[in-house]
């Protein structure tokens, strides 16, 4: 489930406990017209990185029957969904950050504010996600596919999922959590929303393919 593209009024309804944090920092959630996360007035008590983490947090842990709908279906079928709503995904979400970075960076490099290592950093997350996921896509995919279970690129791929998680935390922390200036311009503010969502994207892509997809069929999972 991607966060901050629901609308609060479903998130309230399919995330046990979403409720009473909505209350607590006093997002209405009974509104007719269905309003998005990403675009919710978030108050000062709590930055909209806290909130999609809190959430996050409550979906795992009632990720039980999300974890066994992957668990039931074949390799096959979980890589499919993993290239198409991952893979496919993290490249775009990647070029589009890299544009929108040199962006603000044309109009805003001398604010104070300015992440000045955020394009290198993406540039270098680019470089670094599209080789592994090419290893993934074009070795170690097709032989779980075909029943094979390879322990030596499952540890390579696994290794470099925690290279990929330091990366997620340097970018938390160039970007301030993802939050931008008050006086941020929309293409700031844009650009943090979608690293926002590209962090928590990038780290359940990590967990279904730690948790799930390299798991041998008749082992449970670790
Ligand atoms: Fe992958
Ligand atoms: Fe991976």
């Amino acid at each position: 489930m991607n966060i901050m593209h629901n609308a609060v009024q479903e998130l309230a309804v399919n995330i046990p406990g979403a409720t009473d944090l909505f209350n607590n920092y006093h997002i209405d959630f009974t509104a007719q017209q269905p309003l998005l996360l990403k675009d919710t007035e978030i108050s000062g008590e709590i930055t909209l990185f806290n909130l999609v983490e809190k959430l996050d947090s409550l979906l795992h842990e009632h990720a039980m029957s999300r974890h066994n709908q992957w668990q039931a279906v074949s390799k096959k079928e979980l890589i499919s969904h993993i290239l198409e709503n991952y893979h496919a995904k993290h490249r775009v979400q990647l070029s589009d950050a890299i544009r929108l970075s040199q962006k603000i960076a044309n109009a805003h490099a001398s604010h104070p504010d300015f992440p000045h290592e955020l394009e290198s950093h993406l540039a270098q997350m680019q470089f670094e996600l599209e080789e592994h996921m090419m290893k993934e896509e074009l070795i170690l995919f097709p032989m779980l596919e075909k029943g094979m279970f390879p322990l030596g690129p499952i540890s390579v791929m696994e290794s470099e999922h925690i290279d990929h998680a330091k990366a997620l935390e340097l970018l938390r922390t160039i970007t301030n959590e993802f939050s931008p200036p008050k006086d941020a311009c929309n293409s700031w503010i844009t650009l943090y929303k979608d690293l926002l969502e590209l962090y928590f994207d990038l780290k359940d892509h990590i967990h279904l393919e730690n948790e799930i997809l390299f798991q041998a069929e008749d082992q449970p999972a670790r």
